[in-house]
């Protein structure tokens, strides 16, 4: 399947809503908290991050959000909406990004994954990501307990 994306324009109310209303559906049932139009604002507005809002026909079904500083980009969130979710969306998405960086002079692409998160490891292993290393109790879950946090990188360099 290919799939559109646009490039968050984050001066446009709508796209931050549509952005909004998206990672609420794919983030809340994780129990992780949503982030709001202001925060994807926020995030924007900093020149060096960059979101994605991936199309299918006209319907908002992923996003990724990432950084790109000096040759390295660090993926800050990716999801699919849990309605498309199994049907190869993120792995479509993150061939994307992998196309981009590879033509951009890109040297690593890193992003910490939580370590019960089997879909994302899948994802990321499946396209060639190794684990470097990880942290320790990382992320908070709503039912208070603790879960390590990995961190992935792939590079370009030979
Ligand atoms: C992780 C996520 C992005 C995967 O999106 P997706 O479109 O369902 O992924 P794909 O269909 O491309 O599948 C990728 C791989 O994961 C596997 N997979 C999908 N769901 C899985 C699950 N629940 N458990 C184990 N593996 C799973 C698929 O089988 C596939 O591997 P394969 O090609 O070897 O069969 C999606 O589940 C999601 O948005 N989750 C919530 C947000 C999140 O956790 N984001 C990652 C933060 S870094």
């Amino acid at each position: 399947m290919t799939l559109k994306y646009e490039t968050i324009d984050h001066t446009n109310d709508a796209f931050l809503e549509i952005l909004e209303v998206l990672h609420k559906a794919i983030f809340t049932p994780e129990g992780e908290a949503p982030w709001s139009a202001e925060n994807f604002k926020n995030l924007l507005d900093n020149p060096v991050c960059d979101c994605w809002l991936f199309y299918s026909g006209y319907d908002p079904v992923g996003l990724i959000l990432f950084t790109s500083i000096v040759g390295e980009i660090e993926i800050i969130t990716l999801g699919v909406s849990p309605t498309c979710q199994g049907e190869g969306l993120a792995t479509e998405m993150l061939s994307q990004l992998m196309k981009f960086s590879k033509g951009s002079s890109i040297d690593n692409i890193h992003l910490e994954v939580r370590a019960d998160n089997a879909a994302a490891i899948k994802l990321y292993k499946n396209a060639g990501f190794h684990i470097i290393g990880d942290r320790p109790n990382y992320y908070k879950l709503a039912n208070k307990s603790m879960v390590d946090a990995l961190l992935f990188t792939f590079s370009f360099c030979k």
